[in-house]
């Protein structure tokens, strides 16, 4: 890669499924724009007929190992990963990088019932720094050195009702911890959730040749009536191999300072 105007391009021709990639990581490793507050890509790994999981809960193997390598070189990019409860209780999830080179995000999983168990990896193998967001008023101030976190930080934010948190309330708090490059991981229920709040800047959706038939849905939007209400974002199409991936890109305003 040579920058020398101040655009990065690759110094030597690539086949297509090299640029494409290139181009899109390039705005993932580049520094937030002026003004731009929080960067948000989201993912889902999911069979043709749209489900990421079954009935049950389980989901592995949707994505072939190129879909896995892809998800890892996106935890590498981001300063938090974060998962919904259901994830973290029905995969427990290490969320850390292994398949690439690159350091562990901030571990961030939305639990404000406290139902996901102490004994999972998230909160036992001290892997990376890990907040639990639970229920509770969140109290803005001074905050710990997240790599001196020896155990996980617990952080009341989630309020006190059973209804769901605005996604953008959830953004605010990881921005206060200098976190601002977040990877929401999944599951479904939480992706649909920062979708649907127009946060997300980037989508991508893995989709591998398995058709299950029936399960967990990746998205679950409010109902529409035509079709020109659903949502079409710009989208780049990338065979990865094992998956063909679906980068979605949307227009969001995250607000400034
Ligand atoms: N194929 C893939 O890419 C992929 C990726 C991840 C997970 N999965 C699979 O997906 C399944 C889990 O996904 P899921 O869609 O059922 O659940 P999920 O999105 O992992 O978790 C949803 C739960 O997280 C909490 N939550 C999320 N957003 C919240 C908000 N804004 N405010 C308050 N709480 C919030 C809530 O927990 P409470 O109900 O406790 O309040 C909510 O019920 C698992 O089977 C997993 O294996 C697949």
């Amino acid at each position: 890669m040579s920058e020398d105007d101040g655009n990065w391009r690759l110094l030597r021709p690539a086949n297509e499924q090299a640029q494409q990639l290139f181009d899109l990581f390039l705005p993932l490793v580049s520094p937030l724009a002026d003004g731009q507050t929080t960067s948000v890509i989201g993912q889902l790994g999911q069979s043709l007929d749209g489900r990421i999981a079954t009935v049950s809960g389980h989901s592995r193997f949707i994505n072939g190992d190129d879909g896995i390598v892809h998800l890892h070189r996106i935890r590498a990019l981001s300063d938090a990963v974060v998962v919904g409860a259901g994830t973290a209780v029905a995969d427990n999830p290490q969320l850390t990088v292994r398949r690439t080179s690159g350091d562990n995000p901030v571990r961030v999983v939305i639990d404000r019932r406290r139902r996901v168990p102490a004994s999972h990896h998230l909160f036992t193998d001290n892997a990376a720094p890990t907040l639990r967001l639970i229920a509770g008023d969140y109290q803005p101030g001074p905050k710990p050195r997240l790599q001196e976190l020896t155990s996980v930080l617990e952080v009341p934010c989630l309020g006190h009702n059973q209804q769901p948190v605005c996604p953008a309330q959830i953004l605010a708090v990881l921005a206060d911890f200098g976190l601002h490059k977040i990877f929401i991981e999944g599951g479904g229920v939480t992706v649909s959730a920062f979708l649907h709040a127009q946060l997300l800047d980037r989508l991508h959706v893995m989709v591998a040749p398995m058709i299950i038939g029936s399960g967990r849905p990746a998205f679950t939007l409010p109902e529409i009536d035509q079709l020109d209400d659903a949502l079409r974002p710009r989208a780049t199409m990338v065979n990865l191999g094992s998956d063909m991936l679906f980068a979605l890109e949307f227009n969001v305003n995250h607000g400034g300072p």
